[in-house]
């Protein structure tokens, strides 16, 4: 488990200084590392849980300046507070522009200490929290998150369509947010204070739906001894989301596209007939244009629902947007679970990265959620993920500046050449993982990679991989 109490790392090679210090912070309820110089401070950086990091700046061996700048590396979020001499607040002002958090200076004035301490250390947990609202201003926006194309382009069309009446027909696989774009499309329109109400129609016995749907009047049916307004009328001003609308009964379907045409219906066993002003929004896992040649779904009522389409990618085709769905979920699960998981470690994220999530993101979900309960260390590790997905990955590239275990030396061919076949063989992996990460999307891939699709496309050539058939219209 991790320890309760905040764990602060004093670096400063006087040891009188060490002791004085750690004696206050231990008084004050921290717990506290020390290191005698920036080279064991790092060390001590890698190894521990560090919430905060008070260093002097002139040491031996590593100085304080770099050892500022690879804890910031290791971890942006990290309080560093640097200790200065009198007269020299000049390296002070050079630290805090490379990200040192605040300064001290000797001799201390042991409430200038605590203060500092204490606001460095609820800075650091505000930071946390932003990451918890899903740094709305930009990764998350509609509390959607992700940064690829694809989401992107999704940012774009609820912008031009959430304030709109317009019927959207949201389509995806299981678990890639429909859901949550549904909710989105309600809570950023006029419609936000009204009812949104849904029907999942996966979930209904058949005979029910017309009832749920439009309601009854008392005796429509044995059992109907009152009347009941169904979710057309519930819904009234709001938003209806039809879920799962490629399971409706054919039968129903007619009368579901009359309600949305004339916006009019009646109630089962009713001669009423009831006006409202709904926004339909409809989600389906189905290809309903595969339904339609089947003829288990009309193709007016498809027409009439695929006003604006929104397809949500699966997660295998955005990977880009893995590692920023963990940290949102870490968050996440860390408050609710009252852990202090600070991060992933490297192979444990390109485990993560590789796996194809036949369940797209609620299945990532509940992995992240699995692993952070189990997890007892700082960070998630391989073994803290199911097996399932350790297995599936491919063996990892080689790191750079691995010499491939195959590597004959032979007689022909000297060293030049050797690394020439090495370099390429190296390339072909990383861009052949990069096509598969993004389910053979070539411009997603490129961006991966960060060069430009036409770079990425000669390279290609060069390599001998063509572009996959699973690419996806670009
Ligand atoms: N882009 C995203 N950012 C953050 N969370 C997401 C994102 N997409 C999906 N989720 C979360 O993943 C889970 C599954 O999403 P949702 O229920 O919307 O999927 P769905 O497509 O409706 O799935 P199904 O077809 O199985 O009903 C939810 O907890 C949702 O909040
Ligand atoms: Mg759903």
């Amino acid at each position: 488990m991790l320890p309760e109490k905040k764990q602060v790392l004093i670096v400063d090679d006087e040891p009188n200084l060490r002791k004085i210090l750690s004696a206050q912070l231990t008084r004050d309820g921290y717990d506290v590392l020390t290191a005698e110089d920036g080279e064991q401070g790092l060390e001590r950086l890698r190894d521990n849980h560090i919430d905060l990091v008070i260093t002097d700046l002139k040491m031996p061996k590593v100085d304080g300046m770099t050892l500022l700048k690879e804890a910031l590396r290791l971890d942006p979020d990290l309080p560093v507070v640097v200790i200065t001499a009198h007269g020299t607040v000049d390296t002070a002002v050079e630290a805090l522009k490379s990200g040192a958090f605040d300064y001290l200076t000797k001799p201390f004035d042991k409430d200038e200490v605590r203060s500092i301490v204490a606001k460095a250390l609820r800075t650091k947990e505000l930071a946390g929290a932003e990451v918890s609202a899903g740094a709305p201003s930009s990764d998350a926006r509609f509390g959607i998150i992700g940064q690829s194309q694809g989401i992107t382009d999704i940012y774009a069309v609820l912008e031009r369509v959430a304030d709109t009446p317009t019927t959207v027909l949201i389509t995806g696989e299981s678990g890639t947010g429909k859901e949550l774009v549904a909710h989105a499309l309600h809570h950023h329109s006029a419609r936000k204070d009204k009812p949104f109400i849904k029907l999942n129609c996966a979930a209904i016995p058949k005979e029910l739906i017309e009832s749920e749907l439009f309601g009854y009047e008392r005796g429509a049916f044995t059992g109907a001894v009152g009347s009941k307004p169904g979710r057309f009328e519930l819904a009234s001003g709001g938003t209806l989301f039809l879920d799962e609308i490629g399971e409706i009964p054919v039968e129903m379907q007619v009368k579901l596209l009359r309600a949305l045409q004339e916006s009019e219906f009646e109630r089962v066993g009713g001669i009423k007939t009831i006006h409202v002003d709904v926004r339909l929004v409809a989600a389906t896992n189905r290809d309903l244009k595969k339904l339609i040649t089947q003829g288990t779904f009309r193709e007016d009522l498809f027409y009439r629902l695929n006003v604006v389409p929104i397809r949500l990618p699966a997660l295998r085709e955005r990977a880009i947007d893995i590692p920023v769905l963990v940290e949102h979920f870490l968050v996440k699960f860390n408050e609710r679970l009252k852990k202090n998981v600070g991060g992933v470690e490297q192979d444990a994220m390109d485990v993560l990265s590789n796996y194809a999530w036949p369940g797209n993101i609620r299945e990532l979900e509940n992995v992240v959620e699995r692993a952070v309960l189990f997890s007892d260390g700082a960070k998630l590790r391989v073994q803290d993920l199911p097996p399932e997905l350790r297995g599936s990955t491919s063996t990892p590239p080689p790191a750079v500046g691995d010499a491939p275990r195959d590597l004959a030396i032979s007689g022909d061919g000297g060293l030049k050449e050797h690394v020439k076949t090495a370099m390429s063989r190296l390339e072909r992996e990383l861009v052949g993982r990069a096509l598969q990460q993004t389910g053979g999307n070539v411009t997603h891939a490129a961006r991966l990679l960060k060069i430009s699709r036409k770079g990425l496309q000669l390279k290609m050539k060069e390599l001998g991989l063509r572009e996959g058939a699973s690419e996806k219209g670009d």
